[in-house]
């Protein structure tokens, strides 16, 4: 199962394992991991699941939606940003370390 690792600007960590199937944003909600607000459920109209992912390579590149999305962040996207909706693990899924913006809004 892999460990998810979300880290907040202040350094706190979260440390979860989740199962194969569920996004990076779906654990943190039900974890009430702050940061991580997700108003629209996943259903990519919002980017407030706004994450910076180091290893953002292991999934799917952005689709042209998400891509677009991503210009839209409250804080600057990088090169590493994606919208934790996005990011669904799988059995392949290795340990994820997952960086919380400092808003969201
Ligand atoms: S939860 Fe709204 S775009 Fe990801």
């Amino acid at each position: 199962m892999p460990k998810v690792t979300y880290v907040q600007q202040d350094g706190t960590e979260t440390v979860l394992d989740l199962p194969p199937g569920t996004t990076v944003m779906r654990g943190a909600v039900a974890a009430g991991v702050r940061g991580i607000v997700a108003e629209c459920g996943g259903n990519l109209m919002c980017a407030t699941c706004h994450v910076y992912a180091a290893e953002a390579a292991l999934f799917p590149e952005p689709t042209a939606d998400e891509d677009e999305l991503l210009d839209c962040t409250a804080e600057p996207r990088r090169d590493d940003s994606r919208l934790s909706c996005r990011l669904t693990l799988t059995d392949l899924t290795r340990d994820l370390s997952i960086h919380v913006p400092g808003a969201q809004t």
